[in-house]
């Protein structure tokens, strides 16, 4: 497995409250906050302090360990207990509507909350050791997605990626910025090329900060520019991460997601998706069934709080958007890079 060593760790349960670092504030600033309530979970979430698919599922069992707490002092019955804790895991679970991370993280707490035998201070131990557990597991599986993912980025590859799927996203190391580690850790000419990422900036804001930060070489550029870097042959592949991946392959992500993988089809430039099993959701079966979210209309008429239009004009900001399954050449996971037909490839890497 790759020994690159990243510096960053996202989110980390620390004995009774969890730690995160603030996503608002970058690039400026990087600093942990304390979340210390499960309502201060639900809008560390919803505000976006804690963004990114896999973060927000580790983000949102340590929100289910938070209300635990609460009501583990709570002068309740376990069954009440149990109720009680349950509606807010769902309360938890619904801070964020696009990233599946977060309903299947959620509903793994609910599970151990079920099936557990324990008195309430029990269910509560046995909460967040799993919570541990989630975070533990998902720089694993990111090594595993980076270590596959190398394998397929040529040498001297310039990778152009959106928003940001680095360790901002996950707990540490990233999806597809895990490739992008893992590639470099063998070939040090590797580069990336980031694209801004309108309305919140996360490719700017982000994944510049954490791949300079890990001395990875990283050309920004805005929104609109991937296909004329493209049609001069200077990207090599696209490596991006999902919010959310339907039974056919098709995947959610990042707004303008569907823009590049369009371009690099028309290039003839392979575009990856980089994912944890954890983000496919086999209870769907296209992407037309993926709920999108809708945010709010300051998000495109500021930046940094000035207004860039005219004050009246109409919005629309849809947070993320589908690239169908044709437009992508593999998805890499923890169990290796899955190839169309991916409603068959989807069953196997589920099934072995
Ligand atoms: O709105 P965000 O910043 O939470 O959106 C994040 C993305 O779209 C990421 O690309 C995706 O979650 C993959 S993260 C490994």
């Amino acid at each position: 497995m790759s020994n690159f060593k990243s510096k960053i760790k996202t989110i980390e349960w620390v004995e009774n409250y969890s730690k995160m670092v603030d996503q608002t504030l970058l690039p400026e600033e990087f600093k942990y906050v304390n979340i210390t309530t499960g309502d201060s979970m639900y809008k560390a979430i919803k505000t976006m302090i804690v963004r990114g698919a896999p973060a927000i599922g580790v983000a949102g069992a340590h929100g289910v360990v938070l209300y635990a707490q609460e009501l583990a002092k709570e002068n309740i019955s376990r069954d009440e207990f149990i109720n009680k804790l349950l509606k807010k895991a769902d309360y938890m679970a619904s801070s964020r509507p696009t990233a599946v991370n977060l309903m299947w993280a959620v509903k793994k707490q609910k599970e151990i909350v079920k099936k557990s035998q324990s008195d309430i201070k029990g269910i509560v131990e046995e909460l967040k050791a799993n919570a541990i557990k989630l975070e533990n597991e998902d720089i694993e599986i990111n090594k595993k997605i980076g270590d596959f993912g190398a394998e397929v980025v040529p040498k001297g590859a310039t990778i152009l990626t959106h928003c940001n799927a680095g360790a901002l996203a996950t707990v540490g190391y990233g999806t597809a910025l895990g490739v992008v580690r893992s590639a470099f850790a063998n070939d040090p000419t590797v580069k990336v090329f980031a694209d801004e990422t309108r309305p919140r900036q996360q490719g700017a804001r982000i994944t510049t900060l954490e791949l300079t930060m890990d001395g990875i070489p990283t050309t920004l550029i805005t929104d609109g520019m991937c296909s004329y870097f493209m049609k001069k042959g200077m990207i090599d592949m696209v490596v991006v991460g999902a919010d959310r991946i339907a039974a056919n392959g098709d995947t959610a992500n990042k707004i303008g997601t569907y823009t590049v993988a369009i371009a690099a089809k028309y290039h003839n430039i392979p575009f990856y998706i980089a994912a944890p099993l954890s983000t496919i959701d086999t209870s769907i079966k296209t992407g037309d069934e993926i709920i999108i979210e809708e945010r709010s209309r300051e998000e495109v008429t500021h930046i940094n709080g000035k207004i860039i239009c005219a004050p009246d004009v109409n919005v629309i900001n849809p947070g993320f958007d589908v690239t169908p399954n044709e437009l992508i050449t593999g998805i890499i996971t923890e169990k290796g890079i899955l190839k169309p037909d991916y409603k068959k490839s989807i069953l196997e890497a589920f099934n072995c």
